[in-house]
């Protein structure tokens, strides 16, 4: 087993990557500029090779000229007129494969091993797999069966979510992948856990004396979490439709961000020990018992049409590829309980939807109130401390407190230390598949899932799910953008509690107050 911090002495292994549905959106959106940023930054040794891999045909030229524009698109650096853009551009091969044909697959192997000789990369093998989920069991078994894995160095799979539809679906996903894989050999993305301010929790709260003593149901009255997106459903109308807000972001990211949340310390850097405290908060998460449970404790929404930025924008029912009579959210709000020592009592409010009026992630820590009609509290209703993750755009720690309002005039005002990290000039944290292709290809599996946690995941979705299927009249509308359906107020209001505003965008509220910012 391998320890986080010796790890990051190393860059990654000689690998031969080989990427699957290398003409599709997330290769050229994310894969391929993430290559070339860790190229730049000296975090791939000259000793890797890259097989792009789809149907279509293509010439090594082309998928070079297509892996270019990519970077010039999408990339942190760029690689216009740069020296070492050809040589990084070398590394790039293409072959055009039929994924049912296991002959196409015999081929890939004598191009595989052509290049693991001509790159000397003694044998590691990483295959990512940017395709539908439906493909990743006869693409193991190909894998497989082409002679691909027989080799003297590392094989690795990444896959992408979804992970399956429900929990039977992933199950049988996973047996069919792990016919060909060892459970150590997979690496599920969960791009949320590759984000900067994701894997910041982590540190935050177990780096800090101030923090790690309060970070329990004594201190803490709430945690909220928001993932709020002003897109639509795009051109994805047709996954989506059959996925739905809960499926698309409840039951990966955010579950994901509520265990860096909860999770007790690890008594160990490695990967498996904090892998497991996750697990232990997935296991404690209170299932809810009956459809009337779901209906107090989660509410679902789909937009209407609305306005975004002025400009007015059709209804969910009304995008391409979705049913004009859908029953699909595209907002979920819950309250969600962790059944532990720590958590019991305190409840994690989850947001996020499509069509809402920013894009922010943002977790926020609310801090229990000082007791009332004590010394100040007698005087002034004092707001409660937060500390606020700003995951996304902006990346940065938020703590609110309370201080006496300067001048001679008695008054206390809430302040603000605001830490904001993607504002710092020089500093641009990589993107998270950049983070997650580095970590698979030098093996640390910390920031992907494990497979029980994936089911655990699903279990509990699952009881929602069903709760819905019993209950579909329950579909609120709201307004695109507006910030989802009033049910999701009540939520909290009925609690004492109100959703706090992300990124100060939160109209009719409490606005940030940001009297005085230290520095
Ligand atoms: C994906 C979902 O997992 O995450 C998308 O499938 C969503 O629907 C996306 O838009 C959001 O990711 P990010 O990094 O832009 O917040």
């Amino acid at each position: 087993m391998t320890d986080i911090a010796e790890l990051n002495d190393y860059g990654a292994d000689r690998t031969l990557f080989f990427i699957f549905g290398a003409t599709g959106d997330l290769a050229r959106r994310k894969l391929f500029p993430a290559f070339y940023s860790l190229y730049r930054e000296g975090k791939l040794s000259d000793r890797f090779a890259v097989i792009g891999l789809a149907r279509r045909s293509r010439t090594n030229e082309q998928f070079r000229e297509d892996v270019r524009q990519s970077i010039q698109e999408f990339a942190r650096y760029k690689g216009e007129e740069d020296k070492q853009w050809e040589t990084f551009a070398d590394h790039f091969h293409y072959m055009s494969l039929d994924i049912n044909k296991l002959e196409a697959f015999q081929q890939l192997r004598g191009l595989a091993d052509r290049l693991d000789e001509t790159y000397d990369i003694g044998g590691n093998r990483l295959f990512y797999l940017a395709l539908a989920p439906e493909l990743f069991g006869s693409v193991s078994y190909n894998l497989r069966d082409g002679g691909l894995l027989e080799t003297k160095g590392w094989r690795r799979l990444v896959i992408e979510k979804p992970f399956g539809y429900d929990l039977p679906s992933a199950e049988k996903l996973n047996e069919q992948i792990r016919q060909v894989f060892n459970e150590e050999e997979v690496y599920r993305i969960d791009h949320y856990l590759g984000k900067e301010m994701v894997q910041n929790i982590e540190v935050v709260r177990f780096a800090n004396a101030f923090f790690e003593p309060l970070w329990n149901n004594k201190h803490i009255a709430n945690i909220q979490i928001t993932l709020s997106e002003t897109v639509g459903v795009e051109e994805r109308g047709g996954y989506y439709d059959h996925a739905g807000a809960l499926r698309d972001m409840g039951q990966n990211h955010m579950l994901q961000m509520i265990t860096m949340m909860a999770m007790e310390p690890p008594s160990r850097m490695e990967p498996e020990d904090i892998r497991d405290e996750k697990v232990k908060v997935l296991r404690s998460l209170r299932v809810f018992r009956d459809a009337e449970d779901v209906k107090s404790n989660v509410v679902r929404g789909q937009y209407s049409a609305g306005e975004m930025k002025g400009k007015p924008v059709p209804a969910y029912r009304n995008e391409e590829g979705v049913p004009s009579d859908s029953m699909t959210e595209t907002y979920f709000a819950a309250k969600v309980f962790v059944d532990n020592f720590r958590w019991a009592g305190v409840p994690f409010y989850i947001r996020t939807g499509k069509r809402l009026p920013v894009k922010t992630t943002e977790v926020v820590v609310e801090f229990k109130n000082m007791p009332e009609n004590v010394y100040f509290s007698r005087k002034t209703k004092l707001e409660p401390n937060l500390l606020v993750f700003r995951v996304n755009p902006t990346e940065g720690i938020y703590l609110k407190m309370n201080a006496k309002q300067p001048g001679s005039q008695w008054g206390i005002v809430p302040i603000a230390m605001d830490f904001c990290q993607s504002c710092e000039v020089g500093i641009n944290t990589p993107e998270a598949y950049e983070r997650l292709l580095y970590d698979a290809a030098r093996g640390d599996s910390t920031y992907f899932t494990r497979w029980d946690e994936v089911a655990l995941a699903w279990k509990f979705v699952d009881r929602i799910e069903s709760a819905w299927r019993e209950q579909s009249s329950e579909l609120h509308p709201y307004a695109a953008g507006t910030w989802g359906p009033e049910a999701a107020l009540t939520l909290l209001a009925q609690d004492g509690f109100k959703w706090w505003p992300v990124n100060g965008q939160h109209e009719g509220e409490v606005v940030w107050a940001t009297p005085i910012v230290a520095k």
